[in-house]
């Protein structure tokens, strides 16, 4: 089956789903979740992995090649593995991913890549360990790196993406470490700028420490070249000027990427969202569970993606953070 192409508005092709497959997670990252969890989204109220398998097919069929599996943590959802080897499956889907935290990659990481998972970002905002319990609340830094370790076995995996939160008054000692765990490792490390999608709502501009800043500051130490920019690339990637390694910068805030944007999102409870940001979604659960068809289900997809923001305004006045923070949206 295939269909026209998914086209919002603005003339964007949408290529890439993101889909959050639980709101649950075993971390409490400060950027992300209040350090008690949160309400969790009761069993009955979360996709079932075939209703995920039907509408990512109905996405692929519309054009959608990159397919992104997040949480909260994607790897606490029982038999997650069986999930991916379903998706992998499905015709179109070219790139299939997984954004995790890495605390159970040491135990899951061979099942995942033998179910057809071709890309991991791995979050890691710290190298100190007790840095690292600082900001995720769980003291989990060697677990994550022996999943890291893990991983790296596998050569169909790679390349291997760590993605540190970039936060103000934290973040700088952080940079120079990374710069050179990205030298010595086979990892590729990326700095995402902190965006207002905390549960605590507590965001501020001055909070954002730029990738402009920490390019700056790495750049001083091991010299950088910057690689050309892929279309929809949401990191600026440079290489170390001797050849040792590669390091990027994702810039949502200092430097938006909106224009190009060609992603849309799936929420673990079956909402569509055509923005991090976006203040309202679309429900795809309901008309499933009351029996909709291919076509009415891409009926409602089109219409709602068509209505796509053009934008974001994070740090522009009069910005409203959405409600959902960044662990019920899905990364
Ligand atoms: N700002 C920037 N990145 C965030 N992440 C979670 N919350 C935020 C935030 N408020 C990151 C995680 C993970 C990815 C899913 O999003 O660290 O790498
Ligand atoms: Fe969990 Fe990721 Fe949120 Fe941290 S950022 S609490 S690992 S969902």
């Amino acid at each position: 089956m295939e269909l026209e192409p998914l086209k919002d508005g603005h003339g964007r092709l949408i290529g890439d789903l993101r889909v959050s497959v639980t709101d649950r997670c075993n971390f409490r990252c400060q950027y992300c979740m209040p350090a008690e969890g949160l309400p969790w989204l009761e069993r009955d109220e979360i996709l079932t992995f075939e209703e995920i398998a039907r509408l990512v097919g109905l996405f692929a069929a519309m054009g959608v090649h990159d397919v992104r599996l997040t949480g909260g943590e994607p790897l606490v959802r029982r038999d997650f593995p069986r999930l991916a080897a379903m998706l992998a499956q499905i015709p179109g889907v070219e790139d299939l991913s997984v954004t995790t935290n890495g605390y159970l990659l040491e135990r899951h990481a061979e099942a995942l890549v033998r179910a057809g998972i071709d890309r991991f970002n791995v979050s890691v905002d710290s190298l100190q360990r007790d840095r690292f319990f600082e900001l995720t609340r769980r003291d989990a830094l060697p677990q994550v790196l022996r999943g890291l370790e893990m991983l790296a076995q596998y050569p169909e995996a790679h390349p291997i993406k760590i993605n540190a939160v970039a936060i103000r008054d934290f973040t700088e000692e952080e940079a120079i470490p990374f710069a050179e765990f990205a030298r010595r490792t086979p990892y590729e490390v990326r700095f995402i700028e902190f965006m207002p999608l905390d549960a605590d709502h507590a965001w501020t501009a001055d909070q954002v420490l730029t990738g402009a800043e920490i390019r700056a500051a790495i750049d001083a130490v091991y010299p950088l070249e910057p690689e050309s920019r892929e279309p929809h690339a949401t990191a600026r990637v440079y290489r170390f000027a001797d050849g040792n390694g590669k390091i990027g910068f994702i810039n949502p805030v200092s430097e938006p990427f909106c224009g190009d944007c060609n992603r849309v999102r799936l929420t673990a409870d079956g909402r569509l969202r055509t923005c991090l940001f976006s203040l309202n979604e679309t429900d795809l659960r309901t008309p499933i569970r009351d029996g909709a068809d291919e076509a009415e289900l891409e009926r409602i997809i089109r219409a709602a993606v068509w209505r796509k923001e053009l934008k974001h305004h994070v740090g522009e006045p009069g910005f409203i953070q959405p409600a959902r923070s960044m662990s019920a949206i899905g990364g």
